[in-house]
């Protein structure tokens, strides 16, 4: 067991052992990713048979196992990152605003740092080059570019999330921070001790936690309902009207308006109105701000808590049904739960969350230029743009023009990217440019819909090439289920040099098989 093999003794070992090829590389790999433990030096590597049994027979070898023979051997397991727990994928400011559609910062560290493996055999981009994402999202590129030294720019045709990827990447007075912090939070709890709403809310939070501990003991109840000893189906219903009696006395007794007059806006429809009116407050509070910088924070922490204060049941999170304006059984929890009352602990919680997310990466910031430009990838002139923005930053690119991209483009039919925070679109008014989506949900997967997708994505390559180096490395996260990157390259005059299989695991979906997405490597014909 505690034998010492080569890497090829080791190759030819776990091929017999599992029964299918085990190429050196494969055993490489795991040395390289820290999955086995090397021992020798250079020259003589060896590894102990022990620790391989240990790794095949875990989860991960098994499932690494499996996937590669549904996925083919090429697949790049170091790119499943299953070694990262979600405090790492979400570091720092990478968690200051929910964004669907996001990339792991550690994808991007990959393709852009100066490693290479057996995989990446090349380094792309050094210390001082220039990255461009044309489809920047929430800024993962340009946050990783800062810490590796490199220079990145944006884009993206959405003004809220130019907004986050600007918020994360600028520079902090954390001082004019913490103070406008605290008189926001001053007034709010002002404003709030004024109306009866907390009051009620306490007296409903001590009805629903004694009505629970009766009704809905745990971890008792969850396991009545597997064991079948309750049938909720039956159960939960009588017990939500149950509480629903309690729960109507109360907004007699506090006589407390809970819906809005009107539901046409967002605004309207997905909040109780005294959240509503906590929102109009501290908008108010926000307008206030002098430093440009603190009110860009500062909408971006009154963004994130109105988004945890939609009313929706703790289960419609992430897809909105139908407002909630009752208590109501939660499937989640199991028991009964109520909607938002109030903004005030998600705004402390978020405005301390955010400062210490700040805080943190200025350990990690390196003295480089980022900066999301607000646009449409298809035909921004992004020299002219960045002039208006940050004229050195501009004399640097267009001598020094741009080495790449890296980015993940929306994929056809697949996500609303202004629609996802229609709240903060209805609050703070930004210009919506839904029509300029390249590939949105709402235009379906049709035959149109994607031929319009082909020409959106070659037009943003092709527009781009004009501010990139000639020898340009261009990398694009997509799970090309339409096979349409091929068409895509050509018609950008570009060829697909490699394509990297990377297993997608950790998936939220209900569906858990085995699936890799593509990142296509594109360089000049
Ligand atoms: C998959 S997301 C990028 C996510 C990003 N990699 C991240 O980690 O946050 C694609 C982005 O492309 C943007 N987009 C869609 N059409 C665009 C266009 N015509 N020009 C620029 N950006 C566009 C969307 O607003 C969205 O933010």
């Amino acid at each position: 067991m505690s034998e010492l093999l080569s890497i090829k003794e080791a190759s030819e070992w776990a091929s017999s052992h599992l029964k299918k090829n085990v190429t050196t590389a494969n055993i490489s790999y795991l040395i390289q990713y820290g999955k086995v433990k090397k021992y020798g030096n250079n020259g003589t590597i060896a590894v102990k048979k022990y620790d391989l049994i240990t790794y095949y027979k875990s989860y991960n070898g098994q499932r690494e196992s499996n996937w590669r023979e549904k996925l083919g051997k090429d697949l790049n397991w170091a790119l499943s990152f299953d070694n990262l727990k979600e405090k790492d994928t979400t570091k720092h400011i990478h968690r200051l605003h929910p964004y669907k559609g996001k990339f792991i910062p550690q994808l991007v560290e990959y393709f852009i740092d100066n490693h290479t493996d057996n995989f990446k055999k090349e380094i792309y981009f050094n210390k001082g080059d220039i990255v461009l994402d044309p489809f920047s999202g929430s800024g993962t590129t340009m946050v990783q570019a800062n810490e590796l030294g490199i220079h990145a720019i944006g884009v993206d045709i959405s003004a809220f999330n130019s907004l986050i990827s600007n918020v994360k990447i600028g520079t902090v007075d954390f001082d004019n921070l913490k103070t406008e912090l605290n008189r926001i939070t001053r007034a709010l709890r002002d404003f709030i001790f004024k109306n009866k709403n907390t009051q009620f809310e306490k007296e409903l939070l001590e009805e629903l936690n004694s009505f629970n501990k009766k009704n809905f003991p745990s971890p008792e109840f969850k396991i009545k309902v597997r064991n079948k000893e309750i049938i909720e189906k039956v159960y939960t219903p009588k017990k939500e009207n149950e509480f629903f009696q309690i729960f109507e006395a109360l907004k007699k007794k506090y006589n407390l308006k809970i819906r809005q007059d009107k539901s046409n806006s967002f605004l309207e429809k997905w909040y109780l109105e005294p959240v509503k009116n906590e929102i109009d407050f501290t908008f108010e509070q926000l307008k206030k701000i002098k430093n440009p910088t603190t009110k860009k924070i500062i909408t971006i922490i009154l963004s994130r808590t109105i988004r945890s204060c939609r009313a929706t049941t703790h289960a419609d999170l992430a897809t909105l049904k139908e407002p909630v304006t009752t208590t109501y059984y939660c499937g989640k929890h199991g028991k009964i739960c109520k909607p938002l009352f109030s903004i005030f602990s998600w705004w402390v919680r978020y405005s301390k969350d955010t400062v210490k997310r700040l805080q943190e990466f200025e350990g990690f910031r390196t003295n480089t230029h980022q900066i999301c430009l607000q646009g449409d990838a298809r035909n921004i002139d992004i020299f002219l743009t960045l002039e208006n923005k940050n004229p050195e930053f501009a004399k640097l690119v267009k001598k020094q023009k741009i080495k790449g991209i890296f980015s993940s483009p929306p994929y056809v039919g697949l996500i609303d990217y202004h629609e996802q925070h229609a709240y903060a679109y209805d609050l703070f008014g930004f210009k919506r440019n839904d029509e300029l989506e390249i590939g949105p949900l709402y235009k379906g997967q049709g035959k149109q819909a994607r031929e319009s997708y082909i020409e959106g994505i070659s037009q943003v390559l092709i527009n781009s090439k004009r501010f990139l180096q000639e020898d340009f490395d261009i990398f694009l996260v997509a799970n090309d289920k339409y096979n349409m990157y091929p068409t895509i390259a050509e018609k950008s005059g570009m060829k697909i040099v490699n394509q990297y299989k990377r297993p997608v695991l950790n998936r939220t979906e209900k569906n858990k098989s085995a699936y890799a997405e593509i990142i296509f490597h594109l360089k000049e014909k």
